[in-house]
């Protein structure tokens, strides 16, 4: 061994501790400056796992990509480069590595548990229930694992509106692991319908107590009781725990909002699905059914199921057409692929200022009901601007980011405010989610009519 080979197994040696002990910033200098350090593969390994660890996801991609041109089927490589755009906001390409990982590696409970939730976060929630139910039933790997594995099939099954069996696996993986704080948050939504708002909410403050719980967690407290009328206990929940913070304050803050409209018939729900279905069966107006940002189609499936009528599902398939919050341009795409839908879904692809206008040219009538799922303002502005003469009294329009998010005020909820305030629509609001951050608003009258 040379001198110089000797230094860098060295200096590597200690870039890996550095990396194991999490100490990212150390790392990036060691890497930087590493004197006898050549520019080769592992270099670029170790700065991609550090930039990764330290939160630059881009610097992080653009490093681990140079390090799978060197050896493109090792599964560790290409599993990194997928975690670093899942660091991203990018979850298509994060699936698409992680498949790779699989296939060169399918024996690996660590990367199924991978894959698993990278469908899930891809909105490909049937895939990720079934993988995570076959790995479970296979009973391969470890306690992590089999918890990791649980709490994949449990979101995965709550997205897809199976209460029951989200409720299951969130209780089982919590009987092995009572200090789960995302298992005790995401299991009180589906508690709040299986077995009501109080026990429901003993879930959230048990989520709230557990070693390292999120603090938002306080927000949700304080927001679902705020919703729930228990006053007095919200006040308290926001004066000792959500305060100033502006991490925790969106939430309580757009629960406020809905108060001086919420009406005499509002109901709290916890799943999007069910939240869905019960907003379109309030919505007695007969008219067009329409959903607004489709994707992978899990709501367009709830809707098509209860409508009893054609539903019009729209969405470019291409992503977000600009930045949200901390997500790039083109988050959420599909790469184009279009989802399989029940028989009386019809999908409109592009974008909706071009395919908004000819449906409506050719489709005469009122609006039923309109589920405005597409994130941002702008492209909720476009939507409500080409609905404004179809929207009537008893028409209804959910939006799927109402409340929660940092920029709440400025995204759907801003969009529907210019809306009534531009057509003097008088509107109130039935059915909201804490959790989701839905919001289902019944139109009473357009116009001064
Ligand atoms: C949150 S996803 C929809 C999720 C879906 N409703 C579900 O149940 O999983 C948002 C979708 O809106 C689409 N989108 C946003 N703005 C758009 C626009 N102006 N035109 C077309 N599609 C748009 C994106 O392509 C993306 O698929």
């Amino acid at each position: 061994m040379t001198a110089t080979t000797a230094c860098s197994h060295t200096a590597y040696a200690e870039a890996r501790a550095l990396i194991d002990a999490r100490r990212y910033r150390a790392a990036l200098r060691l890497l930087r400056d590493g004197a006898g350090m050549p520019d080769g593969v592992e270099r670029h390994r170790l700065l991609g796992l550090a930039h990764l660890g330290h939160r630059d996801a881009p610097a992080a991609i653009a490093h681990l990509r140079r390090v799978l041109a060197d050896r493109p089927d090792d599964a560790d490589r290409l599993a990194a480069l997928a975690r670093a755009h899942q660091a991203d906001n990018a979850p298509f390409p994060a699936t698409r590595w992680f498949e790779r990982a699989t296939r060169v590696a399918p024996d690996r409970p660590a990367l199924t548990a991978a894959l698993a939730g990278a469908w899930r976060r891809d909105a490909r929630y049937g895939d990720a229930l079934a993988l995570a139910r076959a790995a479970l039933a296979a009973g391969h790997g470890s306690a992590g694992l089999h918890a990791d594995l649980r709490y994949e099939a449990a979101m995965a099954a709550a997205y897809l509106g199976r209460d029951d069996e989200a409720l299951a696996h969130f209780d089982a993986l919590l009987a092995d692991d009572p200090e789960h704080a995302a298992a005790w948050f995401g299991s009180h939504a589906q508690a709040l319908h299986r077995h009501g708002p109080d026990k429901a909410l003993r879930r959230l403050r048990r989520a709230t107590r557990c070693g390292g719980a999120n603090g938002k967690y306080w927000g949700y407290l304080a927001a679902t009781l705020r919703l729930l009328g228990r006053t007095a206990e919200a006040d308290a929940v926001e004066a000792t725990e959500v305060g100033d913070n502006p991490k925790r304050r969106p939430l309580p803050d757009g629960a406020r909002a809905l108060l001086p409209r919420l009406a005499a018939d509002f109901r709290l729900f916890g799943s999007s699905g069910r939240l869905l279905r019960h907003a379109l069966a309030c919505a007695t107006t007969p008219g067009l059914v329409l959903e607004f940002g489709v994707r992978r189609g899990t709501s367009l499936d709830h809707l098509a199921d209860a409508a009893g009528q054609e539903v019009h599902g729209f969405d470019s398939f291409e992503g977000l057409p600009e930045g949200w919050v901390n997500s790039p341009r083109g988050v959420l795409t599909t790469g184009r692929q279009l989802p399989a839908v029940r028989a009386n879904a019809r999908l409109h692809v592009g974008w909706f200022d071009d395919s908004l206008p000819p449906f409506l040219a050719a489709h005469a009538g009122p609006v039923r009901f309109v589920n405005v799922d597409s994130d941002i303002y702008a492209s909720a502005r476009t939507v409500l601007t080409a609905l404004a003469d179809r929207v009537r009294p008893g028409s209804v329009i959910v939006f799927d980011e109402y409340i929660g998010n940092r920029s709440w005020k400025d995204d759907e909820y801003r969009a529907f405010q210019e809306f009534a305030a531009e057509n003097a629509v008088e509107y109130e609001y039935f059915a909201a989610s804490p959790y989701t951050k839905q919001v289902a608003v019944r139109v009473l009258r357009v116009g001064g009519e």
